[in-house]
């Protein structure tokens, strides 16, 4: 029988070795955009109009995981809306061990900040996203966006950055990061974020848990963009769960 390479079972694999699995590449000059997402078998990203559904413990795991290891997660508006999102408190102790071992995290233990892409600034500073912050989100807007409104999301705690006049260019975006020293970029969504950044040709890896099971609906799909495109990715690592989980690492080729 041919032995397929990097193909493990998470059982077999503690944090360490998990994290391992999991690594941004050493010695970055540049951001390195990693997508993740969680997917049903039939496809879809979400079961009523959120991703919780869809979540299993091995899901759980990695996306936690993933948050130790990143410098900056980064989603689009639609995302923080529909999910209420509040803020990332990863494990300090975890995210120094990461640092120490050169494969992302942080120095001091600090939680990365979440960047949200928002063209309208549309987003409530009585927020969780915003009270539940430990470091300043970082809002990424357009000169379009209403006034008062950015005001009330920079009262709120937020760093402001327009780039932008009436949307942001993908590549503007990674030119945000790369400005700030952030290159362990996580993107958690959601798919017309993804879409784009993956239309531009600027997402270097994904990350993609397929949950075990089927939940048909109408729903759309993790990326979604405003023309087709053909990028191939390579297969770099398969982690299978023990609950049917499937945990797929893919790289641009
Ligand atoms: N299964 C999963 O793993 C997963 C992960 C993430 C999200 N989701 C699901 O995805 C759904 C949301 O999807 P979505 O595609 O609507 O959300 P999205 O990509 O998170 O957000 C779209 C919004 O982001 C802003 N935006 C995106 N690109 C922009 C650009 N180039 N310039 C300026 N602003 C930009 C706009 O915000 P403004 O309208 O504020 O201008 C836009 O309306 C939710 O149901 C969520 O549960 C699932």
């Amino acid at each position: 029988m041919q032995r397929i390479h990097n193909v493990t079972q998470l059982a077999d694999l503690d944090d360490d070795a998990l994290a391992r699995c999991y690594a941004y590449p050493r010695h970055l000059e540049r951001p390195w955009v990693r997508a993740n997402f969680v997917n049903s078998i039939d496809g879809a990203f979400t079961v009523d109009g959120v991703s919780a559904g869809l979540g299993t413990d091995a899901d759980h795991r990695v996306f936690t995981l993933l948050r130790e290891l990143a410098e900056v997660i980064v989603i689009g508006a639609g995302t923080v809306r529909a999910e209420n999102y509040g803020g990332a408190h990863p494990d300090p102790d975890r995210r120094r061990a990461h640092f120490q071992h050169g494969i992302g995290g942080s120095a001091d233990g600090t939680p990365p900040p979440i960047a949200v892409v928002t063209a309208s600034a549309r987003l409530d500073p009585a927020s969780k996203f915003f009270t539940d912050a430990e470091v300043a989100p970082l809002i990424i807007t357009t000169a379009h966006a209403d006034k008062d409104q950015v005001a009330a999301l920079e009262q709120a705690g937020a760093q402001i950055v327009v780039a932008g006049e009436a949307a942001i260019m993908p590549s503007a975006l990674v030119r945000v990061f790369a400005e700030r020293g952030l290159h362990r970029v996580l993107c958690e969504g959601g798919p017309h974020l993804f879409g784009q950044l993956a239309e531009a040709d600027l997402v270097d890896e994904l990350c993609l848990s397929t949950a075990p099971m089927l939940v048909g609906g109408a729903g759309g799909r993790i990326s979604l963009s405003a023309s087709t495109f053909d990028t191939p990715m390579s297969r770099k690592q398969l982690v299978l769960a023990e609950d049917g989980t499937v945990l797929a690492r893919w790289a641009r080729r």
